[in-house]
């Protein structure tokens, strides 16, 4: 057998776990919560939650994968060989397969809105309701979002399959840049719109996203940021582990982490500024999530000067962050049965990710012909995705934290965040404090998330 790969540089790894934690959550999902739970006092408390939660477990991913140089489930044996551990890495992998299946089909539709974007420039959708029917249109369609899904999972295979450096650090290294260059052409663009009457205005977005609003600041919204710096940094099945796991020990952790969290939390807020003063310069009005990027976003830019032009690039972004975040997940399930039973990778991802496919059809087709196929009062693609975010992560992460505490323990820990960087031996108290600290705001969430708040 041949000897584990590694990441080529710091710059291959920090990029590619940058990739990981960019995905859809920055571009859709960040800018609105900041928007409606009060502007800046929210990004505070957000920067609050990266550090507090955020930090801690992905030290702890990057500890325990460099430390084994295993996957998930390897990682837990090894440490821990007599009780089942592993099944905290088990649990990561099955959230590997679920959340890939159902994030490539919306990976598909913003790869389907890329083409329409270079085709048709948006041309004809000159209101939400026009552009939100043809969506509707296209989501419901027995075929349409299955092909798109497909073609989405072919490229994540594709990649994947050419190994860690020659496919997964390959692409970062080339798409990451793309996405921060586009990312920047967006802001610019959407700060020097004109607004469309003397009440509407770019500036009017800056003040939507920033404005400082304690009182927003409720429970809720406290849970909600708290939730979403866990979500937003691929946090809790793994998948940050797997990635430290093809580092060599001439590594700096806590650096290569700060890196991370900085570009990603970067990334959500420019988004945030490129979004919102588009929406408010055209006199749109600020949404949500799906509704505003396939119903609001192709209207303005059948409206906006060089429209046709933004909306390649916007789609493009989207499926940059959608891309890069899927092959992490691909990555994990991959390394698994590589490591642990000892399959070929070529043959792993080209037969996981064929079954992966096939898992996501039922959410490719859960707002049409599948639209009564219902879980909880959900449809599958929502119920997989609550059961991910909601239950799955937050349990995963937990049960790192609590591994970390009570069986591998804060010494062994430190010393593995010590090599290749500045030594925190002797520091036990200060990280046990912190690792209690992020376990109990990391129950907060998962409880949060049971009782359907946040
Ligand atoms: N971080 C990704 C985003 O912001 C989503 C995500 C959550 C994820 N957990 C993950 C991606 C695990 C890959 C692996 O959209």
């Amino acid at each position: 057998m041949r000897g584990r790969e590694h990441w080529s540089s710091t710059v291959g790894f920090v990029l590619a776990a940058a990739g990981s934690a960019i995905g859809l959550g920055n571009v859709w999902k960040f800018p609105y919560i900041t928007g409606v739970y009060g502007g800046s006092a929210f990004v505070l408390w957000y920067l609050i939650s990266v550090i507090v939660i955020g930090l801690p477990v992905i030290l702890i991913e990057f500890a325990l994968g460099r430390h084994t140089q295993l996957n998930p489930v390897g990682a837990f044996r090894r440490l821990a060989p007599e009780k089942p551990y592993w099944l905290i890495g088990a649990m990561g992998v099955m959230a590997g397969f679920i959340i890939l299946s159902y994030y490539s089909v919306v990976a598909g539709w913003t790869l389907n809105y890329l083409f329409k974007a270079v085709i048709t420039g948006f041309k004809e959708y000159h209101s939400p309701q026009v552009a939100g029917e043809a969506f509707k249109a296209y989501i419901t369609h027995p075929v349409k979002p299955v092909v798109t899904h497909l073609i989405f999972m072919l490229l994540v295979i594709l990649i994947v399959a050419r190994g860690v450096r020659m496919g997964v650090e390959w692409i970062n290294r080339i798409l990451m840049p793309v996405m921060f260059f586009i990312i920047l052409i967006l802001v610019v663009r959407g700060l020097t719109l004109k607004g469309v009457s003397p009440e509407r205005s770019a500036f009017q977005g800056l003040q939507f996203l920033f404005h400082f609003d304690l009182r927003q600041l409720n429970g809720r919204a406290m849970l909600t940021a708290l939730g979403h710096a866990f979500f937003t940094l691929s946090l809790g099945m793994g998948a940050m582990l797997t990635y430290g796991s093809y580092l060599h020990e001439k590594e700096n952790l806590l650096k290569s982490a700060l890196w991370i969290a900085v570009a990603d939390t970067l990334v959500a807020l420019l988004s945030g500024v490129a979004i919102f003063t588009t929406v408010f310069a055209l006199g749109f009005e600020p949404n949500k999530g799906v509704g505003l990027i396939f119903n609001v976003f192709p209207a303005i830019f059948s409206q906006m000067p060089s429209g046709e032009v933004v909306a390649v690039l916007f789609f493009l972004l989207l499926l940059i962050a959608a891309l890069t975040s899927a092959i992490s997940l691909m990555e994990v399930v991959t390394a698994y049965f590589v490591d642990e039973r000892g399959w070929e990778r070529k043959k792993t991802v080209w037969v996981w990710g064929t079954v992966i496919f096939l898992l996501g059809i039922p959410s490719s087709l859960s707002s049409g012909v599948l639209a009564n196929l219902q879980f909880l009062g959900m449809n599958i693609f929502d119920f997989l995705d609550y059961l991910s975010f909601k239950y799955l992560l937050p349990l995963g992460g937990l049960l790192m934290v609590l591994f970390t505490l009570k069986r591998w323990k804060i010494a062994s820990f430190l010393q593995e965040l010590s090599r290749g960087g500045p030594n925190w031996s002797g520091k036990e108290k200060i990280f046990t404090a912190l690792l209690v600290l992020s376990a109990i705001f990391v129950t907060a969430t998962f409880v949060a998330g049971i009782w359907g708040i946040g």
